[in-house]
């Protein structure tokens, strides 16, 4: 029988703010048969897509961006929040449910005739995605899959990124 990888993510309420039900993914990737299942279910849907590189967000999605990108043979890409990396960069403001922040890629790490896979925890408002998504799309480089490993689908993220003409996946509602 497979892995109930939904009964490794613990919710926490009121972090980290009161009202927010705060899925946490640190119980999935403690597990290590759930850590390596979610990974390979993730890379099993793009092999052999023409991806070539995979992107995360920090901080969680390096930690299942860069799995996925072992799994699949491509490169990694950080997407890191302001200020973090050395090089030229281009930034994107964006929006969170518990807040406001900024995300930066290297201006000359992907761009026209690349393929990315966006790979995040998990997509809530959309309003990160929807960022890193933008700015790897100005650099000319192509990026019309995004996967998660939880979707919030009540607060809508996904479906604003399928209006951006992007493919959502996700292991768990
Ligand atoms: C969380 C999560 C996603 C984002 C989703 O990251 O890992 O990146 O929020 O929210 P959204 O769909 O409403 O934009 P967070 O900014 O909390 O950073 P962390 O990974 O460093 O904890
Ligand atoms: N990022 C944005 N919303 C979140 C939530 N409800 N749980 C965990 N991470 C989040």
């Amino acid at each position: 029988m497979s892995l109930d990888l939904k009964s490794l993510v613990r919710t926490i309420p009121d972090y980290p703010k009161k009202g927010i039900l705060f899925r946490d993914i640190t119980t999935l990737i403690e597990h290590p048969e759930g850590f390596k299942d979610s990974i390979e279910q993730i890379a099993a849907r793009y092999r052999g897509q023409g991806i070539t590189h995979v992107a995360g967000i920090e901080a969680r999605g390096f930690i299942f961006g860069a799995g996925v990108a072992i799994a699949l043979g491509t490169g990694f890409v950080p997407i890191r929040k302001k200020g973090k990396l050395p090089g030229e960069t281009i930034g994107q403001n964006y929006a969170l449910e518990y807040g406001v922040d900024t995300i930066e890629i290297h201006a000359d790490v992907v761009g026209p005739g690349h393929k990315v896979l966006l790979v995040d925890d998990l997509i809530a408002t959309g309003g990160t995605a929807i960022a890193a998504i933008g700015l790897l799309r100005r650099t000319g480089a192509v990026c019309d899959d995004a996967a998660f490993v939880i979707d919030l689908p009540e607060i809508g993220g996904a479906a604003k990124l399928e209006a951006e003409g992007v493919r959502v996946s996700s292991l768990m509602a």
